[in-house]
This record gives structure tokens, C-alpha cells and sequence, in this order.
């Protein structure tokens, strides 16, 4: 069976861009792959994270990954930081990676623009992205548009272990959705939406309150026309959140266009809301089930150790093959 493996930061509340962009696919992918899907509470750290803030967003990452769909029995769902190897992994593909390479980064760029220090950490965030990736020998990688780069460098530095050290690694594909890889902000379609962004109303969180969704919605940034037509490069915002309708109401987008024909964008938002607020609402019913229930750190216990044990087979070649003498 061919591999899978995503991760995602615990680092704030997960959005619906994290949902359409990579959550989604992932429970897509769990009938038909070997799935792996981690908290990367590793990563997260690259930047300051509060320690009480970091326990909770953690377990609540992974219980919105099994309220979204996921289904542990299936997939390991499991925090990184509980593998040890992806870190030890990730300090053999460092030493492979060279500073241009990080240096052309468009999230380190991005993350650490204006700051007055910036931690090394999120400058070798991407060869422990690697590792995470290599250290299953995963075939697939779900994710959004915006972690492209980093897969193609991971593919790089696959491919460079393989010339220098004997043909190991699988290089893995990235599997981009091609409708919703990009969710925008509400309040500006020019960057995508994230739960980083100081303003709340410029995305929706998969925790927010229905009402507030549906005010969200509809306060959402259009245009002076009238027409509900995908066209990103003329109308950004309207083609945003048709995009939304159609992933949350699974449709495509000349069916949500023809939905809409002649009508303004009154009706189509609310209907949006409505749709946003059909796919969220069950899921945080299931996450409150999930977190209440107790049973969150024993799914992860089973998750990791599953995982450590391909993991640890995998080091134990890269280690042999680098002439590690091995215990
Ligand atoms: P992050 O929140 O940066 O850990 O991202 C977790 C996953 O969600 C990655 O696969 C991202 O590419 C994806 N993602 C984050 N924001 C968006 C967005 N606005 N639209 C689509 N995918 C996204
Ligand atoms: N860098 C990813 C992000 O910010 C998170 C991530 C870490 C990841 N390791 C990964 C994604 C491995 C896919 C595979 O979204």
C-alpha cells in the first residue's frame, strides 16, 4: 500500500483554509493510502509558543483531525514530538541542506521579515519537514499551495541522499487540491487566510461559534458588481468564496456560478454561510465528544507507536548507509 503523510502546526486555531486546504484531502486519503497524519508541535516551536498554549493546541489539533473525519483504526494520527526519529532524522538531512537553499525559502522569508532576531530553528524548518516526510518513505504529501517549496526541497534532498549514499529514499509527490489549495482572507483576497492574521474577521476558525461564521460571511469583502462568476484575476474575493461554497457544499464551481445566475450576492452569501455552517457544526459536535471523552491521549499513544516503528527501521538504514556505526 502506498504511503501518506501531513502534519499541521499547533500553533493558533486551525481555519477553514487548513480544512479545505489539507484536512479534507486527508480523509479523502485514508481508504486508499497507509496514512500518517501528525500534530507538528516540532515545528511549531520555531517560533515562541506559550507552554499551556502549546499542550492545548496540540490535543486540539489532533482532536479536530478525528472530528474532521479522520479515523484513527485507519490512519496513525499522532503527535511529532512522540517520534523521536524525525527529529535525529531531520539533523542528518541538515547537514545535507545548503544555507541558499534555506536562505530561498518563501515562508522563512515571510516569517522572519522585520525581526530582530530570528530563531536558526525556523531557518532548518524545512529539513525536519523532510525528514518527516522520508523517515516513512511516504509516496503522497497532502497540502496546500502554500507548502510547495518545501516538497520540492525535500524531493531535492531525497534525490541528493540517494546519489551520495546509494538509492534509498522514495521521492515523494506532493498531492495539491486543484479547487481550494488557496483559501484567501475574507477581508483581502490578495493573501491567504490564516489564523495568524491579527484580524479575526478575516478568517474562520473550524472552533468559531455558527453565528459568528455567518457574520463573518457576511461582512466578507465583494465587489461593485453584481455577478456571481469565478474569474480570480477580475473578481478575487467573489471567486474566493465560491470556491468555499463549492468545496463545503460539494459542488463544482460552474455549478455554484449557474446556482447563482442572476441573482446578487445577498442570497449567494447567506446560502454560504449556511453551507460553511453544515460542514463546521457536525465537526464541532464530534470535537466536543472527542475532547470530553478522555480517550484523545491513548489514540495518540497507539498512533505514535505505530509509526516509531517504521520510523526507527528507516533511520537505522539512513544511518547505516551515512556509515553510522550502528547499535
Ligand atoms: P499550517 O497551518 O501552516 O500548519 O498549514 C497546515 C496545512 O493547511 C498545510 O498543508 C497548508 O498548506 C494548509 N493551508 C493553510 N492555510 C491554507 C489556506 N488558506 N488555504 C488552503 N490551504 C491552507
Ligand atoms: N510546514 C507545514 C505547514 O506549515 C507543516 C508540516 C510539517 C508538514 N511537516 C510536514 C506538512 C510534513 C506536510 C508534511 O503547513
Amino acid at each position: 500500500m502506498k504511503k501518506v503523510l501531513s502534519g499541521i502546526q499547533p500553533s493558533g486555531k486551525l481555519t477553514l483554509g487548513n480544512y479545505i486546504g489539507a484536512i479534507k484531502n486527508f480523509v479523502t486519503l485514508q481508504d486508499d493510502y497507509a496514512c500518517n497524519f501528525m500534530v507538528v508541535d516540532l515545528h511549531a516551536i520555531t517560533v515562541p509558543q506559550e507552554p499551556a498554549a502549546l499542550t492545548e493546541q496540540s490535543e486540539a489539533v489532533a482532536a479536530l483531525y478525528i472530528a474532521a473525519g479522520i479515523d484513527p483504526n485507519k490512519a496513525n494520527v499522532y503527535l511529532q514530538s512522540h517520534v523521536m526519529q524525525h527529529a535525529q532524522l531531520g539533523w542528518l538531512l541538515t547537514t545535507l541542506t545548503s544555507m541558499g537553499e534555506l536562505e530561498r525559502m518563501t515562508q522563512f522569508k515571510d516569517k522572519s521579515a522585520g525581526k530582530e532576531s530570528v530563531g536558526a530553528g525556523l531557518f532548518v524548518y524545512p529539513a525536519l519537514m523532510a525528514a518527516d516526510i522520508l523517515v516513512y518513505n511516504a509516496d503522497l504529501v497532502p497540502v496546500g499551495e502554500d507548502q510547495k517549496q518545501h516538497l520540492e526541497l525535500t524531493r531535492d534532498l531525497a534525490g541528493r541522499f540517494n546519489h551520495r549514499y546509494g538509492d534509498y529514499f522514495t521521492i515523494p509527490e506532493p498531492y495539491i487540491p486543484e479547487v481550494g489549495a488557496r483559501i484567501m482572507s475574507l477581508d483581502d483576497a490578495s493573501i491567504k487566510m490564516s489564523k495568524s492574521n491579527p484580524n479575526p474577521g478575516s478568517y474562520i476558525a473550524l472552533l468559531d461559534e455558527p453565528d459568528v461564521i455567518r457574520k463573518k460571511i457576511s461582512r466578507a469583502t465583494t465587489d461593485s458588481g453584481r455577478e456571481v462568476k469565478f474569474d480570480p484575476e477580475n473578481k478575487p474575493e467573489v471567486s474566493n468564496l465560491i470556491t468555499i461554497y463549492s468545496q463545503c457544499a460539494g459542488l463544482t464551481i460552474e455549478e455554484v456560478e449557474k446556482r447563482y445566475e442572476g441573482q446578487m450576492y445577498g442570497p449567494f452569501k447567506k446560502d454560504l454561510a449556511e453551507a460553511v455552517v453544515s460542514v463546521i457544526e457536525p465537526l464541532q459536535q464530534r470535537y466536543r465528544e472527542i475532547r470530553e471523552s478522555g480517550e484523545l491521549r491513548q489514540i495518540l499513544r497507539q498512533g505514535a507507536e505505530r509509526a516509531s516503528e517504521m520510523a526507527e527501521k528507516t533511520l537505522q538504514d539512513v544511518q547505516r548507509l551515512m556509515g553510522f556505526v550502528v547499535k
